[in-house]
């Protein structure tokens, strides 16, 4: 992987670079729905996509619900932990396809987007640290609110405010993620889908 820099890493960009996106302008977002090449690889990327939106969302709404007394300990733990543990774990798997497979074929297919890869390939980092951040706080609070429903008490709303926070700051990052990598890649895929074996 390439340095990226500092302006172009994710807690500071605003999207990426112009000169990347010459390709967004040929296929922009508002068409891709009603382009037939967008069924197959491209739609399956965009459903991965959303499903950890609303991954993300639901969490941090569960969150938001425990911490201000709509949702018991009780319905909240095992939703949570099944929400949570696939989203962060099939965010892995996604990164670890798209890091080993497909962004090394795209950049030697579409040399000139190499820049856009390497940003994206350097987010991934960033993630993955935020994924273990995540992880741990949400595990915190899964063992004080499983102490508080056996009666202990696990200061679990603390736990639970400091999980918040994490999740807020995760959400930020990986909305500017996705956004980022569809409009790299799914132009791509719109335009090389009929000639391009690596694209199907
Ligand atoms: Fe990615
Ligand atoms: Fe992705």
């Amino acid at each position: 992987m390439n340095k990226v820099d500092h302006q172009l890493t994710i807690a500071v960009r605003r999207g990426m670079p112009t000169d990347l996106l010459d390709l967004l302008r040929k296929f922009p977002r508002g068409r891709w729905a009603g382009d037939p090449r967008i069924h197959g690889l491209a739609e399956g990327w965009i459903q991965r996509h959303e499903m950890f939106r609303e991954l993300s969302v639901l969490t941090a709404k569960a969150t938001a619900d425990l911490r201000e007394g709509r949702l018991a300990a009780e319905t909240f733990l095992p939703l949570f932990q099944r929400r949570m543990g696939l989203l962060l774990s099939e965010l892995e798997t996604h990164h670890h396809v798209e890091d080993h497979h497909y962004f090394p074929a795209f950049a030697a297919a579409a040399p000139k987007l190499q820049k856009g890869f390497d940003i994206l390939d350097n987010d991934h980092d960033v993630i993955h640290d935020s994924i273990l951040s995540l992880n741990q706080a949400s595990c915190e609070l899964i063992a004080a609110l499983s102490g508080e429903v056996s009666g202990h008490d696990g200061d679990a709303m603390r736990v639970a405010a400091r999980l918040a926070g994490k999740i807020t700051g995760f959400d930020r990052v990986l909305l500017r993620h996705l956004e980022d990598e569809e409009d790299l890649i799914i132009p791509l895929i719109l335009e090389r889908t009929r000639d391009d074996p690596d694209f199907r």
